[in-house]
């Protein structure tokens, strides 16, 4: 039995749900307590109500469960960013303060934290984007994202922290909603085409970004925690590629099931934090560093989605 105590603080969201079904599996039910700002009734296992904004209520609970490793969920996404700038901004370092804080003073023991593809910007090369690269990033989650990875680098060289970090793309998953982001569409698509057969696509048809389906991106994630310190060389945050489509291909690849289904596009102003992003990444260093591959292409994706969602 594990002795490692793990605290998902934003465990109610896209990631938190899934994350802490699989850390439950791996590590123990009670040895993963789950902690979010909302009121959850009857929850499954250990939870606490907890704002990653309140410090001080965020290291009772660590002291509390003797909490020795926080992946750190809780943060607005990039579209509900653009909608609420201070609290995003407030909200997405504040939280990241506090945990860093408490891992610099001995409290906790590592530290997971997700990055994005937002931290990229319209200057950035788009094609195979490289770990290092011009990153301007120009939406108030990019910038959040940035100047978090600086800040985990800075806790590891200065204060021997332990983070660890992934530049998420978009992800997509049949047993949580997503909640803000620019890359929604790509969850949505599904259940409209099993509800309605149609869908109203918020971005244009060729927009191209990179995505992963959940279940490589929580292995991913597992993989990062459990790897040995010394192979994880990237204190900022990796890079990790899996799929990169356009609403046309994803629509296309659910045809092949549906066949009546079809598909308009309304543009928003998602559109254009989805033109500053890149529409493919490059992971050689996650896949060297520590042995990163995905396993889900976008037809085998539609397959697993639907017939869940079914
Ligand atoms: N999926 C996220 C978003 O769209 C990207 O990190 O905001």
């Amino acid at each position: 039995m594990s002795t490692e105590k793990i605290l998902i603080i934003g465990s109610q969201g896209q990631i938190g749900l899934e994350l802490a079904e699989a850390l439950r599996n791996n590590y123990g039910h009670d040895n993963v307590v789950c902690a979010d700002v909302k009121d959850v009734e009857n929850p499954v296992g250990p939870y606490e109500k907890l704002d990653a904004m309140d410090r001080q209520g965020m290291y009772e609970v660590i002291k509390k469960h003797g909490v020795s490793q926080v992946y750190l969920l809780a943060a607005l996404l990039s579209a509900t960013a653009e909608q609420k700038p201070k609290l995003a901004w407030d909200l997405n370092m504040e939280g990241l303060f506090n945990v860093l804080d408490a891992a610099k003073e001995g409290m906790i023991k590592k530290v997971y934290w997700p990055s994005s593809i937002a931290v990229f910007g319209p200057t950035t090369p788009r094609v195979n984007t490289p770990q290092y690269t011009v990153m301007e990033p120009n939406t108030i989650y990019g910038i959040s994202k940035q100047a978090g990875e600086r800040y985990c680098e800075y806790y590891h060289q200065k204060y021997g922290v332990d983070v660890r970090s992934i530049r998420y793309p978009g992800l997509i998953g049949h047993k949580s909603a997503p909640g803000g982001g620019t890359t929604d569409y790509a969850v949505h698509i599904y259940h409209e085409a099993l509800k309605n057969k149609s869908y109203e696509c918020f971005l244009s048809e060729d927009t191209t970004l990179p995505m992963m389906y959940m279940p490589d991106a929580l292995k991913a994630t597992i993989q990062l925690m459990e790897s040995s310190a010394d192979k994880v060389k990237i204190r900022s945050s990796y890079n990790i590629a899996g799929i990169s489509f356009s609403p046309k291909e994803i629509a296309d690849e659910i045809r092949k099931h549906i066949p009546e289904f079809s598909i308009t596009y309304k543009p928003d102003f998602r559109q254009a934090i989805a033109n500053c992003w890149p529409g493919s990444i490059d992971d050689t260093r996650a896949r060297e560093d520590w042995g990163w591959h995905n396993d889900f292409d976008l037809s085998a994706m539609t397959k697993d989605m639907l017939d869940n969602l079914k």
